[in-house]
């Protein structure tokens, strides 16, 4: 799980590398190094530890050359250090090779190459790459990376130069993701498109077993024999200034100010002056929804949270049973997954390899399968057979927050058009659901508005060991949410439970002084969360508490709770779009008044593209 970028043209290379090497270090962080090819001989520099160790490095040692690959990684095998850290020569210094993935058969062709006399200078599975493109190589990269490939079992995406090949960088993809950037004189290749978007927005997805030549004037793609494949342009309208921080110190809290944007590219244009919802890249007809008899949601981390919620959706809006299950579990299960089910899988990168497998399986199986993914052209959008794009824009934190808040938008644009072909939803209820989703970015603004306040008390409680979340219906789903920021970036235990199974053990952890988040925001089951938070309270818990401005007369001894925050009265189905939004600033401050590195927990990569 790392990230790779290349250049080739006119510019020097060093600078190039390194700035998409920044923008690609969500995606691994513990060490990162550059090759750059001048005067016939490729130079190395690489350092264990952030980009910035690497850039002390080359400060005062400045490569030239206007042809090179760069890489940050984040260790599988091998530990982070320099000698372990990308790129890889061969034994001859004229190959040098960055790759993402695992290779799962390293250990035999590594044991093949020593006998073969080739001597290994790191623990990586990568180096055998590096030895297999030497051992094949006969004047021509291109071809000698294709033959490698072939030996290689597992994942990869691959950037090579050779110095006896000054003019060309090659490319090779299967299973990890790999981007070439078109420019004018100038190409790139790139692990994503935020690398390398200040120079260009246009691109070319490279797909599995293929490969790509690239020259400073000219792209080439093949297939694994060698013929040429035809690709059209992608072309994004992300701005650059999406992918830098633009002022804010972290990417994540620039991204969770961001969601009320978000939250309107992700749904316009979805909903007509009708209130009718039209979502271009689903073609799931009536007759379609008829044969399914049963929905399973498969997803990862954040994303599997959204789908909690989508799950309540669809079951209360198209009444159709779900099932919904991590990627991890679905994939060794033996699902009951047949021509009648319809999966719908959510993932932010488009990569994840845990949820790659579970489509795989259902695929096989004869099911349909839809994707909301917020990558265009990633292995996930391009293995479905319908696809929703979150239109979140990038999101380089690698807490994730604008995307999980677009994906419970479009879970709901999802229930609300499965609903319509059912015949299940009025006229009445699309048109009021709909009106208030396009005010939901208001409602988030309110959070956002609180976050001077929020900050105050959060920084006052920075040294709470042990955080819990409590909520029911929709609000239970956004306390596990919540949970999870708070875990992932601040290191603080933190557990979330459905109020209703407090008493059955977790209410056993409150003692005095224990800080319980609360979120209330359903009124079915207002009373019910209230007196479970009495429950707490009587216990000596301190109850932090976000609720609607409708339910203020309904709850008893506010002037009781540690905290209040009041969102404004929406639709219950629309408030976890805005409630979530607390809960992430609350981790985020936390996270800071402990003076965590928010956008790189430890231990934490954005896009896991390995098991
Ligand atoms: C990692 C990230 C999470 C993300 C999860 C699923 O664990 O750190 O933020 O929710 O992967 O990723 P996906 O790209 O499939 O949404």
């Amino acid at each position: 799980m790392c990230g790779i970028v290349g250049y080739i043209g006119d510019k020097q290379a060093q600078n190039i590398l390194v700035d998409g090497l920044k923008r690609l270090e969500y995606r691994g962080y513990d060490s990162s190094g550059v090759a750059v090819l001048d005067n016939n001989q490729i130079e190395i520099a690489k350092k264990k530890g952030k980009i910035k160790d690497l850039e002390g490095v080359l400060v005062n040692n400045e490569i030239n050359g206007t042809i090179g690959i760069g890489h940050t990684r984040w260790a599988t095998h091998g530990e982070p250090s320099d000698r372990n850290a990308h790129p890889h020569f061969s034994m001859d210094e004229k190959i040098a090779i960055v790759h993402n993935g695992i290779i799962e058969n390293y250990n035999e062709l590594r044991e093949e190459l020593k006998s073969e006399g080739y001597k290994f200078n790191s623990d990586t599975d990568t180096e055998v790459i590096v030895h297999l493109v030497e051992k094949y190589y006969d004047g021509d990269l291109l071809k000698a990376v294709n033959r490698a490939t072939k030996d290689l079992v597992g994942s990869y995406s691959i950037g090579a130069i050779s110095s006896d090949e000054p003019d060309r960088l090659i490319a090779a993809r299967y299973s990890s993701p790999l981007v070439i950037g078109i420019g004018e004189g100038e190409n790139f290749i790139a692990s994503d498109i935020p690398a390398v978007l200040e120079h260009t927005k246009n691109y070319y997805i490279l797909e599995d077993h293929e490969l790509a030549e690239i020259t400073k004037n000219d792209i080439k793609i093949y297939n694994q024999d060698l013929e040429p494949v035809e690709r059209e342009i992608t072309h994004v309208t992300w701005d650059a200034k999406d992918a830098q921080k633009d002022g804010y110190p972290f990417f994540m809290l620039k991204e969770i100010n961001e969601q009320p944007r978000a939250l309107q590219d992700a749904i316009r244009g979805r909903i007509k002056e009708n209130g009718d919802i039209k979502l271009d890249d689903v073609v799931i007809t009536k007759e379609d929804l008829d044969k399914i008899d049963h929905i399973q949601i498969v997803a990862c981390g954040t994303a599997y949270n959204a789908g909690l919620i989508g799950k309540k959706y669809i079951e209360k809006y198209a009444r159709i049973p779900i099932e919904i299950e991590t990627a991890s579990e679905y994939r060794y299960k033996n699902p009951i997954v047949t021509e009648n089910t319809l999966l719908i899988v959510l993932s932010q990168s488009g990569e994840t390899a845990d949820t790659l497998a579970a489509i795989d399986i259902a695929k096989k199986n004869g099911a349909r399968v839809l994707a909301i993914t917020n990558v265009i052209g990633s292995s996930i959008a391009r293995q479905s057979n319908d696809v929703i794009y979150t239109n979140a824009g990038p999101e380089i934190a690698v807490a994730s927050t604008k995307a999980y808040v677009t994906q419970v938008a479009c879970m709901m644009l999802v229930a609300l058009h499965l609903g319509r072909l059912k015949g299940l939803v009025s006229d009445e209820k699309l048109k009021k659901l709909t009106t208030e989703l396009k005010q939901a970015s208001d409602h988030i603004q309110k959070a956002l508005d609180d976050s001077e306040e929020l900050e105050e008390y959060v920084t006052a409680n920075k040294d709470h060991e042990d955080l819990y979340l409590i909520g029911r219906g929709h609000d239970y789903n956004t306390a596990i949410e919540g949970s999870l920021k708070i875990k992932e970036i601040s290191y603080v235990h933190s557990e979330s439970f459905s109020a209703g199974e407090l008493k059955h053990g977790p209410i056993a952890l409150i003692e005095d002084g224990t800080i319980v988040l609360a979120v209330a925001t359903q009124e079915d089951v207002l009373e019910k969360v209230m007196s479970n938070i009495e429950e707490v309270r009587t216990r000596g818990g301190k109850v932090f508490l976000v609720t609607q401005e409708k339910f203020k007369d309904r709850i008893a001894d506010l002037d009781k709770m540690d905290k209040v925050f009041f969102l404004p009265d929406m639709d219950d189905d629309i408030a976890p779009l805005a409630s979530v939004v607390y809960l992430q600033l609350f981790a985020y401050f936390l996270a800071v008044a402990n003076g965590r590195n928010v956008d790189q927990p430890r231990n934490l990569a954005k896009a896991v593209t390995v098991e």
